[in-house]
């Protein structure tokens, strides 16, 4: 056995991801009081930024402060050690969760079963697509009037990409929502309206024909309810753990987030079956999480808006190994040795300086600048971590400088925030001239406050009409030349030097890639790692 296997089998990280007001944080919540890391509900300090807030940054920053203190959540639960990742709910703060999704070994997807599939719920499962994350979704707010049950499933299926696999079953929703019929463990769970832990009603019925079903949910449902489950046991069996953890299949459970109900058999599922933390590819090899030499990554920069306090923490999971208190590690980017005196441990019951972590945990690590989003920590070995992607930015704004006296600190503060992955930056081809890329309008507000305070210098944008960065490649380096060349006012670099092309439009980019079938247009960086 390797050395760390007791370590490394007790593990589980995971995020729960949703569409705004799906119920991600009530979720988180309920999770907690299970793991016992916290007493009563309303205790979590989600980050979830207040509705009224959506146009003070400052404000959202500040509750952003706030959040880092809960953005990874330890939790123990049936012997596991849970590292819960915690992701933005703010939809322009969007990258920082697909980010957190390179981090995590699998997800909770949370669906509102009144609005099903939104925006965001597409998008993030893209992202975990990419990466065959392995997915458990969880079918919210049963409570009020929902879409049909099989609807439902049929449009997340189609929707996201992915075949489904219900764990539990409902009994009606809305006001008469009854419970859920749990196929896997084949009892009853019926529903009472409380927000308590503990208090599930339970019936254990080994056979649905059991005339208790009538006793208990009337004749009409108990009919309806052995007919929808001898049609799901028909169509899907029993769960192929396997397919699940090649993030093929996801397994489903119904249930009231708000009301504590459903999210048991959906905890105890996932300790059952979610991945341990697992093995990951570099650019160079194959990494084993079973090694016992320490590696991990950075994976979300968050820097303090108060300028007395310059610092930022770089959250930096492990992959391998034993991460140590004040020893020298290897930063590859750097190609220099560093140390942590105070690394920072998320777990919820002792917010200090920790010692010692495993594959799956986060550590917090106080940087003054040596870090950037997928930087390498090794115990020499030359590497880094591949499916740390950027994705495209989707609004482009051109910087003007307004004080060509600080044109160094501008070319500073702009390397420095993107670094941090605040935004993207740009050059135009053949020029100087400065594009920054942000997925949310409230990025801008923060560069350009950020600017002045943290480097002085004042900056403008000028909005420009791009909706995508395409990474651009081809087989062929002379089409890409001539293709450049032509297309130079929709050309750039990214921070690397590699080529980007600026689409005006869906129209545009689809003519382009008709017409140019020699160019590759890709929408995340990855492809030159
Ligand atoms: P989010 O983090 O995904 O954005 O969602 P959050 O948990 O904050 O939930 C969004 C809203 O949905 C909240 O109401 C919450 O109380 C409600 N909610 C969550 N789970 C359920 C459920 O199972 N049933 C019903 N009916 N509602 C649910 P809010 O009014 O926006 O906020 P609050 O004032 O209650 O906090």
């Amino acid at each position: 056995m390797a050395r760390y296997s007791n370590e490394i089998n007790r593990r589980k990280t995971f995020a729960i991801i949703s569409h705004p007001d799906a119920g991600k944080t009530t979720l988180t919540e309920k999770f907690l009081l299970f793991g016992g890391a916290i007493q009563t509900a309303g205790a979590v300090k989600s980050n979830k930024i207040k509705k009224h807030a959506t146009s003070d940054f400052m404000e959202i920053e500040r509750q952003r402060g706030i959040s880092v203190a809960t953005s990874v959540m330890s939790f123990e639960y049936k012997g596991m050690l849970v590292n819960l990742l915690d992701t933005p709910g703010h939809k322009d703060f969007a990258e920082d969760t697909y980010r957190t999704l390179t981090a995590v070994d699998s997800v909770i997807l949370v669906v509102d079963s009144v609005n099903g599939v939104e925006a965001q719920t597409r998008r993030l499962m893209e992202v975990c697509r990419m990466r065959d994350t392995p997915v458990i979704v969880f079918i919210n707010k049963m409570d009020r009037d929902g879409k049909n049950r099989f609807d439902l499933l049929e449009e997340i299926e189609k929707e996201l990409n992915i075949q489904l696999h219900p764990m539990t079953w409902p009994i009606n929703s809305g006001k008469d929502f009854k419970g859920v019929y749990n196929l896997y463990d084949k009892n009853l769970v019926l529903f009472t309206a409380n927000t308590k832990a503990t208090d599930e009603d339970t019936l254990r019925i080994d056979n649905l024909g059991n005339a208790l079903l009538e006793e208990r949910l009337g004749e009409k449902d108990a009919i309806t309810l052995r007919e929808d489950v001898e049609l799901v046991d028909g169509v899907h069996g029993e769960l192929d753990v396997d397919d699940y953890l090649a993030g093929k299949v996801a397994p489903v459970f119904f249930g009231s987030a708000i009301n504590n109900f459903g999210v048991r058999e959906m905890l105890d599922t996932f300790i059952r079956i979610a991945p341990i933390p697992r093995s990951r590819e570099t650019s160079i090899r194959h990494l084993d999480v079973e090694e016992d030499k320490f590696s991990g990554f950075v994976f979300k920069i968050h820097a303090n808006l108060d300028p007395k306090h310059r610092d930022r923490i770089a959250f930096l999971r492990v992959c391998s190994g034993k991460f140590e208190r004040n020893k020298y590690f290897h930063h590859v980017r750097l190609d220099k040795d560093v140390r942590f005196s105070n690394p920072y441990t998320f777990l919820a019951r002792d917010k200090d300086v920790i010692e010692t972590a495993y594959p799956g945990d986060v550590v917090g690590l106080f940087d003054t600048g040596n870090f950037k989003i997928g930087d390498t920590l090794t115990e020499g070995e030359d590497f880094f971590f591949t499916g740390i992607p950027s994705f495209s930015p989707e609004i482009f704004k051109e910087v003007v400088n307004k004080d060509p006296m600080k044109t160094k600190q501008l070319e500073k503060g702009l390397l420095q925030l993107t670094d941090e992955g605040v935004a993207q930056l740009f050059t135009q081809y053949g020029g100087n001239k400065k594009i920054i890329g942000c997925v949310g309008e409230l990025q801008f507000e923060v560069i350009q406050y950020r600017l002045l305070h943290e480097y002085g210098a004042s900056v403008q944008f000028n909005a420009l009409p791009f909706y995508k960065a395409c990474w651009i490649t081809s087989a062929d380096p002379k089409k890409l030349e001539e293709f450049t060349r032509f297309k130079h006012a929709n050309i750039a670099e990214d921070k690397d030097g590699y080529t980007v092309y600026l689409a005006q439009s869906e129209w545009f980019l689809n003519t382009e890639r008709t017409n140019n079938p020699a160019i590759e247009f890709h929408f995340t960086s990855e492809i030159h790692k």
